[in-house]
């Protein structure tokens, strides 16, 4: 069964009856609620780039094939010193750079990763520690949709003004997991981190407040043998490394995607032509520019990053923001709609006024 959680749709002023007064004697209502503002972004991609060519040079496959099939065309992949940890840091301290903030002004730290370096203390403390910040911290599991669900978690806490900070990672080390004799999956993968730092600021409830205007997260636990890694900690008699039915994963992100914009815009009274920026996770360029058609925009409103990055998880959203945010394609006052979907099946989309 479809499990189906919508984080924070708009909500509607109190009705007339419940302030119990005549309208004609009363002042518009303004309804203040708390947004959470993307204040600042960062990515951090590893040193060392491995290209299509080089995979072929060991693996039975070509620069052609992968590049027609995914668009990809190289990724970064993590050297003995870039650990999760170490890449989200990176990418933390840019994003709290670039919002003006310091890490006093962090309450939550929600660092979404498949690939965490241990199995406790969670990434998200490791971070905490380097970067001296107080308040509390946790990882989230939910595959490449974990950056939508991270956003979705810091959003709900900001609205219900249990913090006002947040730090939201997404942060990778897919190379520790892949079979690098399956050439069905291991071209697919790269290793990195973005990050953004979200303030609470004020909002009226509607579609033109600046911030996250809504996120809507899905799952579908009887599609996990889809996509899933063979491994867990104390279980040496599994492989450990990530399986996939590419056809079927590719088909249910064709249907679920669009279900998901759809849910997005019509949440918030938005037409299609309202989005100024797609920022998809980045998997496959068929399904991105899929979602691109789907939305009417052109291929320069969609920000893509799979051909560089190739498919870093839970990293290539914040991958791709912090890309468009610092090269300022993406600027204030525009609309981004964000959409991912990955392993559990877990997916989702955030809306975001920027
Ligand atoms: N190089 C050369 N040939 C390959 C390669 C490769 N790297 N990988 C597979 N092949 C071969 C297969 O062995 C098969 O050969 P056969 O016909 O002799 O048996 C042939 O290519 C076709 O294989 P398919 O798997 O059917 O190829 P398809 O067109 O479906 O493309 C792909 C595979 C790229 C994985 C596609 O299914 C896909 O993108 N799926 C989505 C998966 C995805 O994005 N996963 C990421 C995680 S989930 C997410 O982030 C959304």
């Amino acid at each position: 069964m479809d499990q189906v959680l919508t984080a924070s749709a708009p909500s509607l002023p109190p009705s007339d009856t419940a302030l119990g007064a005549p309208t004609a004697m009363r002042a518009p209502v303004a309804t203040l609620q708390m947004r959470s503002i993307l204040a600042g972004i960062g990515g951090y991609l590893p040193e060392r780039i491995v290209t299509n060519d080089e995979l072929a040079a060991t693996l039975d496959t070509s620069d052609a094939w992968i590049q027609e099939r995914t668009g990809i065309r190289q990724r970064h992949i993590a050297g003995p010193h870039e650990t999760c940890a170490f890449m989200a840091t990176e990418a933390a301290r840019i994003a709290l750079a670039d919002a003006g903030a310091v890490p006093a002004d962090v309450d939550v730290i929600i660092l979404a990763t498949a690939t965490p370096d241990q199995a406790f203390p969670a990434t998200a403390l490791r971070v905490q520690a380097a970067l001296g910040c107080g308040g509390y911290g946790f990882d989230l599991s939910a595959a490449c949709s974990g950056f939508v669900y991270a956003l979705s978690m810091a959003d709900s806490l900001i609205r219900s003004g249990a913090v006002r900070g947040a730090l939201v990672i997404g942060a990778e080390v897919y190379s520790r997991i892949l079979d690098w004799t399956d050439r069905g999956t291991c071209v697919l993968f790269g290793d990195g981190a973005g990050a953004v730092f979200l303030r609470a600021g004020p909002g009226s409830g509607s579609a033109d407040d600046q911030g996250i205007l809504s996120t809507h997260l899905h799952a579908q636990g009887s599609q996990g043998d889809i996509l899933f890694v063979d491994g867990a900690v104390g279980r040496p008699d599994l492989s450990g490394v990530l399986k996939m039915q590419g056809r079927e994963v590719f088909r249910h992100a064709v249907n679920r995607l669009s279900e998901t914009v759809s849910e997005a815009l019509a949440a918030n009274g938005l037409a299609q032509d309202a989005v100024d920026w797609l920022v998809p996770h980045q998997a496959n360029l068929r399904i991105i520019d899929g979602i691109g058609r789907k939305l009417g925009l052109p291929p320069e409103r969609v920000v893509v990053t799979v051909d560089r990055h190739a498919n870093t998880s839970a990293a290539s959203i914040p991958l791709a923001l912090a890309e468009a945010w610092h090269d300022k394609r993406i600027r204030r006052g525009q609309l981004v709609l964000m959409e991912a979907l990955g392993g559990g099946l877990t997916w989702g989309s955030a809306l975001v006024r920027m």
